[in-house]
């Protein structure tokens, strides 16, 4: 039986450490707001022109494929996972591929826009691929650059405090050793999609929750131009709008209820957990899933209080820290969770 494997995990944070004291030069905010109701003391923000996503998800890669013991020229597929790309097209899988040299085999490519669950989502299609017999080393990135793109004003503070950059990447590898990943669920709802959204530049003219008239639409009768308009920039809708109190209730929901669900499709429960890896989104979120679940301290990772929410980033990134740490041991049960934009949730079980 073919299973996929994680054969090596890395991970990149940029040097630039950004204290919540630092983000309260430019806003109304104060350190002990954020860490009072995120966890969050720091985060990184990458060298504006010089890094991006994929500058990032290329780092991680470099370590995830050392690891791995492979070359580059060894992976035959990139999933890239990001909310944050470089271009609006095209996606940073192919610049990626191209960063790593990666040009003679012409391997495909995919993009994965699923925010925060981006990780989770890309490592079950890769997991599908390996168990069909398609591939056998695929490249599975979730990278943010999200500070090139966030409001650092008192109207933004609601989610510019929350968010980090940050990439991790992971080998996923075909193996037919009784290990690697057992079950993957995934879950979605687009009732209130537009609840955690960014909405312009996009074809619906990037408004939603306003009047659409005070957005300086042209006359329908023209060609074009709603795209993004002065009105939407000056309103920033180019920027991520959430309804925190919102995402905060579902998301303590959907957590435990698909933990639960995929450990039951394999016969096992919460205390079978070795360690989780929530997506980190909210210190406050992770320990109420913890408590729902009724984990103990050391089942749980949590490196939100370093580098902030680093949505796509932040469950590779956790992993591969937990993996340095020695709290990922061959034979650990790992459960991967997350839930985010969409809403998309799903959760990844693996044993190591
Ligand atoms: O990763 C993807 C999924 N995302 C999430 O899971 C995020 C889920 N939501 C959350 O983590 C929390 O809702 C937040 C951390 C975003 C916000 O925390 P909250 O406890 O829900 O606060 P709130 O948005 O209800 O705001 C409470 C108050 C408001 O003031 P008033 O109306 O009570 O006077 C806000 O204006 O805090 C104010 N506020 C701030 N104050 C200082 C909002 N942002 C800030 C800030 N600094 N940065």
């Amino acid at each position: 039986m073919i299973r996929a494997k994680i054969a090596g995990i890395g991970h990149y944070v940029p040097n630039n450490v950004v204290s919540n004291d630092d983000l309260s030069k430019h806003m109304e905010t104060s350190d002990e707001w954020i860490q009072e109701r995120t966890g969050i003391k720091e985060r990184r923000f990458g060298t504006k022109h010089e890094e991006s996503t994929t500058t990032m998800g290329y780092e991680a890669s470099k370590v995830a494929l050392e690891r791995a013991g492979i070359t580059a020229e060894e992976v035959d597929f990139i999933i890239f996972a990001t909310l944050s790309p470089d271009y609006y097209f095209p996606g940073c899988g192919v610049l990626l591929q191209r960063a790593l040299g990666i040009t003679k085999t012409e391997i495909g490519a995919l993009d994965v826009r699923n925010q925060c669950s981006g990780f989770v989502y890309a490592l079950s299609v890769a997991d599908q691929y390996i168990r069909s017999g398609m591939y056998k080393n695929i490249l599975v990135v979730g990278a943010e650059m999200h500070s090139m793109g966030l409001e650092f004003t008192t109207r933004g503070r609601g989610v510019s405090v929350i968010f980090g950059d940050g990439a991790g990447a992971a080998v996923v590898q075909a193996t037919e050793e009784d290990k690697g990943i057992l079950v993957s669920e995934l879950h979605s709802d687009g009732t209130n999609a537009e609840i955690l959204s960014l909405l312009s530049p996009g074809s619906h003219g990037g408004v939603h929750h306003d009047d659409k008239e005070q957005f300086g639409f042209p006359d329908k009768s023209t060609l074009g131009g709603t795209f993004i308009t002065d009105k939407m920039l000056e309103n920033g809708h180019h920027f991520p709008y959430m309804d925190g109190k919102s995402v905060f209730k579902k998301a303590v929901v959907k957590f435990p209820e698909v933990i639960k669900s995929t450990l039951d499709k394999i016969g096992k429960t919460a205390e079978d957990i070795d360690l989780l890896i929530p997506h980190q989104a909210n210190l406050r979120i992770s320990q109420f899933i913890q408590k729902v679940l009724g984990l103990k301290d050391e089942q749980v990772f949590n490196n939100i209080h370093k580098y902030g929410n680093t949505t796509a980033a932040s469950i590779p990134i956790a992993l591969s820290e937990a993996w340095e740490e020695g709290k990922v041991k061959e034979g650990d049960t790992i459960c991967l969770a997350a839930f985010g934009s969409g809403f998309t949730w799903g959760s990844v079980i693996i044993k190591w």
